[in-house]
């Protein structure tokens, strides 16, 4: 191809990908599929690789990463990149708004922009002629770090600005926002990273800060980021307002947040506190604080900035979800790979509405590295679904000097010998048949994210383990109404319902089916990817070593553990017994994956509660239905499922023209 030609084909390749690119991490909305991008991409891989003097610093092949920097370079921002005040009360808020109202000189209530805190790194942007030149971190406020390479790997974040009619982009731009990990992503990533023999982060604030901060640009493209644009680094000609530029930034290609509002008056900014703070554990980030904004750029600029943080603004914090509490006792419980986890007995205390009596303590080394006591004064944490956790001992509320604790040599289930292996963090009893793992595994197989098999409860599955009514998962699809009425406290309809349920359990999918095997280092992600790539539970039992790694987000040590469990006897065994008795996850067809699914694509908000199941119920089966899930109504929302007692969402969903349907249609749709 003549170079002249190459510049014109690449231009618009480039154009090309980077609407695509904006389709899918922006909007949520893709039009070509994955392995169409990725031949557009090549294309331009390939022409670029011919004519290396034709790189374009917009180029989308700078997405995957650039060989590694040996520093960074600093960088000083435009302007002084500020904090913010906190408020911790209502009454704080209040007096907030006085303050202003008292500078300003007038009594009218102010409009405020009032937008969900993030909780994740900062980030500035520097775009010249509509291009990305430079992206730093906010470091001392007025130097910060040079992560231009970084930037470039974060889907959201554009690299070259749309030019939306009737605004036209100054020459420079610089925005501010906010890099994280939604939680969904921040599971999957753990997941990875210990699959592949990593470790795995505290919490997604963590996980964002550390993938930004990454010398090698490669690492961080697999780092699942987003940057929510919040804030003008530099005043930029023609907008006025804060509401104003979200709109244009969100125009110009950028993603901003959907739940920000414009509020009159400071009354109004408590309603969109008090709906954040019931919002709080359904959204799909982590989110600490309502920051509330003088909506006009005028009145900023008129109030201006106290000791490095504006007047004009504040952060309302939510509810802590950290308390101190006691930890009464340490117990070891014996997981279904004969891992022993120690868990610490708390003294119950309530955070964001719900009490919290345990919280898992992971290993031996990590409570040695926090040095975790019994009878220790401990700060935890909870974050969305995850379990809670210890972060730290208050070290000065120790009393005397209580013993170290250690993971005992015999397992406490079964006695037999506690083996901890070169290298690894995890001990392990060594007797497979250790009746506590079984009862584990057996759990696991049931769990609600498996095969979902209601009332098999921790306590009867106990009670069928010690009584050798089973000895694998297998066993549970021969028990029947005779053998159940023996076992104690359960009574015939008990006994019927839990038949009815192991009968309705034999249809789940084949990745709830392959995540329920319990197979070391297959969650449901990895469980996900083998149903999606592999198509059958017998072309997955069968794959070879190769083939697994071939999977996109499989590595060569969960690979390794499918190849070890699929080749055992016994497992090959009691997958062939549960067959045999009706349990067949249907194949997933490979071509046209997606499409066949009753949900596919759908984005869907469910508000109200559910007669049938719980929202993490809900949440699986629309995922389970190729839907996902959203926790606001906006135009994007295809559909509303709205239960008992439906609230705001509903109403803003009428107003929208959004549709609704009820529980029955909703159940209806997904048995499809
Ligand atoms: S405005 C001068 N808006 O919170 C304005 N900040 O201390 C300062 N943050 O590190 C920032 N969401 O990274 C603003 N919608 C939002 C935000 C937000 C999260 C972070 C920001 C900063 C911290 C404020």
């Amino acid at each position: 191809m003549k170079k002249g030609k190459a510049a014109v084909r690449i231009a618009q390749l480039i154009e090309q990908l980077n609407e695509h690119n904006h389709r899918y991490y922006v909007e949520d909305a893709p039009i070509i599929s994955d392995a169409a991008y990725d031949r557009l991409l090549r294309k331009l891989t390939d022409l670029e690789a011919g004519f290396p003097d034709l790189t374009a610093i917009d180029s989308p092949t700078s997405r995957v990463g650039a060989p590694p920097l040996s520093s960074f370079e600093q960088f000083t921002h435009p302007s002084a990149m500020l904090s913010l005040q906190n408020a911790f009360s209502e009454q704080e808020l209040r007096e907030f708004d006085e303050r202003l109202h008292k500078s300003l000189g007038h009594s009218e209530p102010i409009d405020y922009m009032a937008e969900p805190k993030l909780d994740g790194v900062a980030l500035e942007l520097v775009y010249q002629a509509g291009k990305l030149i430079v992206a730093a971190t906010r470091g001392d406020g007025t130097t910060g770090e040079n992560v231009t390479h970084n930037a470039r790997t974060i889907g959201s974040v554009p690299l070259a600005l749309s030019k939306p009619p009737g605004f036209v982009v100054p020459d420079k731009i610089v925005v501010r926002g906010e890099v994280v990990i939604l939680k969904e992503d921040f599971i999957k990533l753990n997941e990875q990273q210990l699959a592949t023999g990593e470790r795995s982060f505290a919490n997604p604030r963590n996980a964002a800060a550390g993938s930004l901060r990454q010398l090698d640009s490669r690492i961080t493209a697999h780092r699942p980021l987003s940057a929510f644009i919040y804030a003008p680094g530099l005043p930029i000609a023609g907008i006025e307002s804060q509401n104003q530029f979200l709109s244009i930034m969100s125009k110009l290609g950028f993603l901003t947040n959907s739940l920000s509002r414009l509020c009159h008056g400071v009354d109004q900014v408590l309603d969109v506190y008090n709906e954040l703070t019931e919002q709080r554990f359904e959204l799909p980030y982590e989110v600490d604080g309502l920051v509330v904004k003088a909506d006009s750029f005028e009145i900023q600029k008129r109030l201006g900035e106290i000791s490095r943080s504006p007047r004009w603004a504040i952060a309302y914090k939510l509810p802590a979800v950290q308390e101190t509490t006691l930890v009464n006792d340490i117990i070891v419980q014996v997981g279904r790979t004969g891992a022993l986890t120690p868990v610490a007995l708390l003294e119950p205390v309530g955070i964001g509405g719900v009490e919290v009596s345990r919280a898992t303590l992971h290993n031996q080394d990590e409570i040695d590295r926090k040095d975790i006591r019994i009878g220790d004064s401990v700060l935890i944490q909870r974050a969305g679904d995850v379990i809670p956790e210890i972060v730290e001992v208050v070290k000065e509320a120790r009393q005397g000097n209580p013993a170290r604790f250690h993971l005992p040599n015999r397992c406490p289930e079964c006695n037999s010998v506690v083996h901890k292996e070169e290298g690894q963090a995890v001990h392990r009893c060594t007797n497979m048949n250790c009746p506590a793992q079984l009862q584990a595994r057996i759990r696991h197989f049931a769990s609600r994210t498996a095969m979902d098999i209601d009332g098999l409860g921790d306590k009867l599955v106990g009670q069928m383990v010690e009584s050798k009514l089973i000895k694998d998962v297998a066993d549970l699809y021969s028990l029947d109404h005779k053998s159940l009425s023996n076992l104690e406290r359960m009574a015939d309809k008990s006994a019927t319902n839990l038949l009815e349920a192991l009968g309705q359990s034999k249809q789940r999918s084949l990745r709830r089916f392959i995540f329920a095997l319990g197979i070391r280092h297959v969650g449901e992600h990895i469980a996900g990817l083998l149903a999606k790539r592999l198509g059958s539970l017998e072309t997955i039992s069968e794959a070879t070593r190769e083939q697994y790694e071939q999977i996109d987000g499989i590595g060569p040590e969960v690979a390794a553990s499918l190849v070890t469990f699929f080749s055992q006897t016994v497992n090959q065994q009691v997958i062939k017994r549960l067959t045999r008795t009706g349990v067949k996850p249907p194949s997933v067809e490979l071509s046209d994956l997606d499409s066949r699914q009753a949900l596919s694509g759908k984005t869907i908000v469910l508000t109200g509660t559910l007669a049938s199941m719980d929202r993490r119920q809900a949440k699986q089966r629309i995922q389970d239905s190729g839907g996902r899930i959203s926790a606001a109504v906006s135009k994007k929302t295809d559909l509303v499922v709205a239960g008992d007692k439906a609230g705001s969402k509903l109403a803003k969903a009428q107003k929208l023209g959004v549709k609704v349907i009820g529980e029955d249609e909703f159940v209806r749709l997904i048995n499809g």
